[in-house]
């Protein structure tokens, strides 16, 4: 049977773009949970509903589809938001919406169900401390703040989304390490029982490695 994979670290230390490249490698489903939280917020900014106001931000979510296709597009209500729930403002606002205890528990029970197939490979803060408690393989990945927010610079000019400098990157950064690491709800922290991967002098397929030998025992037995 195939297993769960969960990788959860602060932000911009690489775990989407890692999951995505290991995903396709062993033919798993990648699913980006920061993405979701970008998609309530993005939603909650446009129809001008208070991002601090639970009650509203519920009810917004309870009649919201959120999509994340095989190809990495996002589909919010069926509309590609890919690139917009990107932007630096979107990150802030993401932060500020998953504090929300009921948008949280809305959102993980939708990962938990989409994971119960297994074969899946999800990204966020929570998932091997609350979503995927029982995942086979548990991933900690971090990474220093200067090699963050370069990654960060560099994937938004790559990606044509505005942004600020490396400096004003590295601000909002620290902003949201200190708000995802002190919210009540679910902060984000490393689960017992996950190995940490430290990926600031690491190249990409080097962390694929590394994961790749963590779950290999698993595989194996997946394959027996
Ligand atoms: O991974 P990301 O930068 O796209 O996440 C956006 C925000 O969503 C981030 O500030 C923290 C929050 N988040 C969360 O609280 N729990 C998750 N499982 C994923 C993201």
């Amino acid at each position: 049977m195939a297993i769960n994979i969960a990788i959860d670290g602060p932000s911009a230390a690489g775990k989407s773009t890692i999951a995505k490249k290991l995903a396709k490698k062993l033919g798993y489903v990648h699913l980006d949970t920061g993405a979701m939280y970008r998609c309530t917020a993005y939603k909650a900014l446009q129809k001008g509903i208070s991002l601090e106001d639970e009650k509203d931000v519920c009810s917004m979510l309870a009649k919201t589809e959120i999509e994340l296709t095989s190809e990495g597009k996002v589909l919010l209500d069926g509309a590609d938001v890919t690139m917009a729930i990107r932007a630096d403002e979107i990150s802030l606002a993401a932060s500020k919406v998953s504090k929300l205890v009921r948008v949280r528990e809305d959102l993980v029970r939708r990962q938990q169900k989409m994971a119960e197939a297994k074969g899946y490979i999800m990204d966020g803060r929570d998932i091997g401390t609350v979503v995927l408690k029982d995942a086979e393989v548990k991933i900690f990945m971090t990474a220093s703040p200067e090699a963050r927010a370069k990654r960060r610079y560099d994937q938004n000019i790559a990606n044509h989304i505005p942004t600020g400098d490396v400096a004003e990157i590295a601000e909002d950064i620290r902003k949201r390490d200190y708000e995802d690491t002190h919210r009540k709800a679910s902060p984000l922290c490393k689960a017992e029982d996950a190995s940490e991967i430290d990926t600031s002098n690491m190249t990409i397929d080097e962390v694929c490695c590394a994961i790749e030998a963590l779950a290999q025992p698993f595989l194996e037995k997946e394959n027996a």
